[in-house]
């Protein structure tokens, strides 16, 4: 899918999916990074001076700021958010407060827009709660028990997406909501199983699994992801819609993952066994059915094929760190 010629809002846009996201389409599109840099990936990419490219540095739990910032935006696209389960045990005020008033924040001010073509909010996966085999769309979302810090960011992401259908339903505002899949690949800033192994498999540490390493996930690769997201800003059939994006051919068990990177990276380092800390997922695997059939939405990078281009950008990156 390729978008032209628009003024797009990326809220978070010096993440790891908002800055790749970026890097599609600032040759054909002015692109405005509205994020408080807490993470960046952006610093780092070959594009992150391209003269289609607006940075602000800013915090959507700053309303006026974010209405001034977002004026004459065509397109807006909402990846800012606290995520990652250990920032996310560490601060849960933080994160109900970013995610569900951040959310918030950026639909009113999309509201005021004399242009809006669409408005894509991003959820989580983590809302099918512990166990969650093909699931799809209208699936029962499921979260554990208060006080149980891992449901913090599903719930906040939840009341997200609730408040995004809400302004399609109530205002017409052209809202669609996405739920990735545990996504990997080069860039990544944040938390997640892949990053860590790679990182701890090259400097030859011991790979770290909390509980058995039977837990069950399907990993997204970056560009698949990419492809996925500017269909749903681009294709009119998304509008008030919600979409798992995933790729089911990239399911593996922990063990399982680690075993590969360990014989990618070609490291010496161990598997080591350490209690969970947290509640955890112990299956999920998506349904993309929706995405495909109303869409085109295909991922097409396997998970071996997305690990070694992900294992040769680490050690690009350590190299030139030396
Ligand atoms: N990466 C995944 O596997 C995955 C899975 C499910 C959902 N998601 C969702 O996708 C979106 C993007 O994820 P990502 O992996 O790129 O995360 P990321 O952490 O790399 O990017 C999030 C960005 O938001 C910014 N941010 C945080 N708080 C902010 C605030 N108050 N104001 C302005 N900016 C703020 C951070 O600085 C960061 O650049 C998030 O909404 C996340 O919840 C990601």
């Amino acid at each position: 899918m390729t978008i032209q010629g628009k003024r797009i809002f990326l809220t978070g846009g010096a993440g790891f999916i908002g800055s790749t996201l970026a890097g599609r389409l600032l040759e054909d599109n002015e692109v405005v990074i509205y994020d408080s840099f807490e993470r960046d990936a952006l610093s780092a990419r070959e594009f992150s001076h391209h003269k289609n490219l607006r940075r602000i540095r800013g915090d959507i739990l700053d309303h006026a700021g974010i209405q001034s910032a977002m004026e004459g935006a065509n397109i807006v696209v909402h990846l800012a958010a606290i995520a990652g389960v250990d920032t996310v045990i560490k601060s849960p005020t933080s994160t109900m407060r970013v995610n569900l008033l951040g959310t918030y924040n950026v639909l009113q001010a999309a509201l005021g827009l004399t242009n809006c073509e669409r408005v894509v909010t991003f959820s989580t996966s983590e809302v099918f709660g512990t166990y969650a085999y093909r699931v799809s769309e209208d699936d029962t979302v499921n979260t554990g028990a208060v006080g149980e810090a891992r449901w913090t960011y599903a719930v906040s992401k939840l009341a997200g997406e609730h408040m995004s259908y809400a302004y399609f339903k109530e205002f017409a505002l052209p809202t669609v909501i996405v739920r990735p899949f545990n996504v990997y690949g080069p860039g990544q800033v944040g938390e997640g199983a892949i990053h860590v192994f790679v990182q701890r498999s090259l400097s030859g540490q011991d790979l770290l699994i909390h509980g058995d390493g039977d837990q069950i996930r399907s990993w997204t690769y970056i560009d698949d992801m990419v492809d996925g997201i500017l269909l749903v800003m681009g294709r009119p059939e998304a509008v008030g819609q919600s979409f798992n994006l995933g790729n089911p051919r990239g399911t593996v068990t922990v063990n399982g993952l680690a075993e590969l990177i360990l014989a990618v990276t070609g490291s010496s380092s161990k598997i080591a066994y350490v209690p969970r800390q947290a509640a955890d997922v112990e299956l999920r695997i998506p349904s993309i059915e929706k995405a495909r059939t109303l869409l085109g939405f295909q991922p097409i990078v396997g998970l071996r094929e997305g690990i070694e281009r992900t294992v040769a950008w680490y050690r690009i990156l350590r190299n030139n760190d030396r």
